[in-house]
């Protein structure tokens, strides 16, 4: 396969459109075959391989490096794999079906717009008439918080301001798939409480969830199924009371137990 790049931005940071699939094919499950990432002959991602059912929330977890950002990227089609295979369903790798998806990323970029235009410029994406648009627009920036604020530049708003921006935007695409990397990172306990429930109300309609983070009470709160992620590979694939009772793998326990493992 090609050597890696980039592959073409997406317009927006925190998601893509989402559009009905004109093929009716499902994204999941999704499969992932010997996955492999490298650059520059290093491997970062070393040899995945990883089968996600349409229902239960994932849960990615990870050391810092371990490589839970570029496996998201990689799933989002935002980075060409150096092998193996990334399969959603039956469909394709590239921007259709990655317009089915939305990636809210670790460090959001919004457009050099106001808080409101930028939603509003998301929900344009999708075919709707405009009072439509306009009431869902005002619900959007409800559920965020951030009606009084929605005249601001998105730029001047507060870290946690602009994630919960990023997350109601790409909430606003409703997607079928909701990537999501450390979406509360720097929030305050309301706000990730706000950011959780908003999560749960995108999984009851459907969405698959696919969340990395840090917290462990978070990925309790959410998890039905979790990936743990150590140096580049899959260390355990297994469920909540499994991994946080009783870790399988050596990485998780460190982890858990707050132990660096290099
Ligand atoms: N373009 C790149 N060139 C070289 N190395 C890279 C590149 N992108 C990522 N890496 C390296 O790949 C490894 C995995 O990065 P990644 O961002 O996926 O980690 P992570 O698991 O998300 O960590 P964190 O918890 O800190 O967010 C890191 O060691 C990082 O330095
Ligand atoms: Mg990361």
């Amino acid at each position: 396969m090609a050597s890696p790049k980039e592959a073409e931005a997406p317009p927006l940071t925190g998601g893509s459109a989402s559009v009905p699939d004109p093929t009716g094919q499902a994204l999941l499950p999704l499969r992932v075959n010997q996955l492999v990432y490298s650059v520059s002959g290093t491997a970062l991602i070393r040899g995945i391989d990883l089968t996600l059912e349409a229902g239960p929330r994932t849960v990615i977890m990870g050391a810092n490096g371990a490589g839970k950002s570029l496996l998201l990227r990689l799933l989002h089609g935002l980075l060409r794999p150096t092998s193996g295979t990334i399969a959603w369903g039956q469909a394709g790798w590239g921007t259709a079906t990655r317009r089915r998806q939305a990636m809210v990323f670790q460090r959001p970029v919004l457009l050099r717009r106001s808080v409101r235009a930028n939603l509003r410029f998301a929900l344009g994406l999708r075919p709707s008439s405009s009072k439509d648009r306009s009431q869902r627009l005002a619900r959007l920036l409800e559920l965020a918080g951030l009606s009084e604020v929605a005249s601001r530049p998105a730029r001047v708003l507060s870290a946690g301001e602009q994630q919960r921006l990023a997350l109601v935007r790409a909430l606003g695409l409703e997607p079928e798939v909701l990537l999501l990397d450390e979406p509360t990172a720097s929030l305050d306990p309301a706000a990730v409480a706000a950011i959780e429930s908003l999560i749960h109300t995108a999984d009851s309609q459907g969405a698959k969830i696919m969340l990395v983070t840090h917290d462990i009470g978070q990925a309790r709160r959410i998890a039905d199924e979790v990936a743990f992620v150590h140096h580049g590979r899959i260390a355990e694939h297994t469920p909540p009371e499994e991994i946080f009772a009783r870790p399988r793998s050596e990485p998780a326990r460190a982890y858990l137990e707050g132990r660096l493992v290099l």
